[in-house]
């Protein structure tokens, strides 16, 4: 089953939000299986130098542009980053989210509908979970979102199982933990304003670009008193969705999975890995805790590796960190250094 999954799914395929930091690896690696890509996307987060793909400059709330890219290029399927994804900013400007996760949504399912699009590998997240029960997190543990940027996810997955059950559409919803790391040439990689992530914002100190990180709490239930995260490298997040996306061509069914090593890193853990590799000291200061940040947070099931035959090939943690470094010493500026 895993060989005939490993194969590259059939294209078109219309990429949304391809230019952003996970889309544009998987229209890299979708470009190097030889598959023809499309890639949609407003470029508000995203950066026209990610990718090498057409770009349809378009927004999901304009149906007819929408429309009009499904027309011009007939794909076959739809993988679908485009989203916000600030829990902070989620919290104070709901509308927001509701507005460029949902509705954006619903708009491009509409008009997958009516173009006969079946397809659709679909960008969730462990955000969907909440606070969670157990740890490691089952595939199957319930959904109880804590934020609204968790709740808008939620709810595009059940538009989607709506849209499954009543109209045939076929989708896969992957739940991401931590993407980080980067192309291994350094070429594409992690580059949002403002940046909110720890592995960006720890290495723009080695760069000299901060002065200090801010570690937010040391007070948790953990064995440094730090939180802890899954790393996943995003390399492996893109041959997720090659995979995913060929399960739905083969009809094998809906699927929902997480994508996690399972295995979980501190805070303090993840900037010692940074010293280490970039021989900077990295000054870091406590600081209390920052809203909404649940202490543990690491992928238990093997939901992905049984269905998908899908295992993380760069899953040490120093290796991604070292190709998250090995971009953004390329890139000190992002996308703006080139
Ligand atoms: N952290 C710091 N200092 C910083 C930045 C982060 O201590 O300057 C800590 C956070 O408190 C957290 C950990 O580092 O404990 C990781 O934080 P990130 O912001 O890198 O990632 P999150 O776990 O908050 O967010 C990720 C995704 C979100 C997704 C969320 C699900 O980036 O899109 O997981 O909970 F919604």
């Amino acid at each position: 089953m895993s060989d005939l999954l490993s194969a590259a799914p059939e294209g078109p395929i219309l990429v949304c939000g391809g230019a952003g930091y996970i889309g544009s690896h998987c229209v890299a690696a979708l470009q190097r299986c030889g598959v023809e890509v499309v890639v949609l996307d407003d470029l508000s987060s995203g950066h026209r130098e990610a990718i090498t793909a057409p770009l349809v400059e378009a927004d999901l709330k304009d149906r007819g542009a929408i429309r009009a890219a499904l027309d011009a290029h007939a794909p076959r399927a739809v993988i679908h980053f485009a989203a916000k994804c600030y829990v902070g900013e989620s919290v104070t400007d709901p509308a927001k989210y509701y507005l460029e996760n949902v509705h954006a949504t619903w708009n491009l399912l509409e008009e997958m509908r009516a173009a006969g699009v079946r397809d659709i590998v679909f960008s969730s997240s462990c955000a969907t979970y909440g606070e969670p029960r157990e740890i490691p997190i089952p595939d199957g543990h319930p959904q109880d979102p804590i934020n609204p940027y968790g709740r808008t996810k939620l709810h595009m997955e059940h538009m989607m199982s709506d849209y499954s059950h009543a109209y045939g559409l076929r989708y896969a919803a992957l739940r991401y933990f931590n993407a980080a790391g980067a192309s291994l040439d350094g070429s594409i990689g992690e580059d949002h304003e403002p940046e909110t992530h720890l592995i960006p914002l720890v290495l723009q100190v080695a760069l000299g670009r901060r002065e200090k990180i801010k570690i937010f709490g040391d007070d948790y239930d953990t064995r440094d008193g730090t939180c802890i995260r899954d790393y996943i490298h995003v390399i492996d997040l893109a041959d997720a969705h090659l995979r995913a996306l060929k399960h739905l061509q083969l009809d094998r069914g809906n699927l929902r999975c997480h994508l996690g090593t399972g295995t979980g890193f501190t805070v303090k853990e993840i900037i010692d890995a940074a010293r280490e590799i970039t021989g900077h000291p990295i000054p870091a200061e406590i600081v209390p805790r920052r809203e909404g940040d649940p202490a543990k947070l690491v992928s238990g099931g093997s939901r992905a590796k049984d269905v998908l035959g899908w295992v993380p090939r760069r899953g040490d943690v120093r290796d991604v960190i070292g190709d998250a470094w090995g971009f953004l010493s390329k890139n000190p500026d992002g996308y703006r250094s080139q």
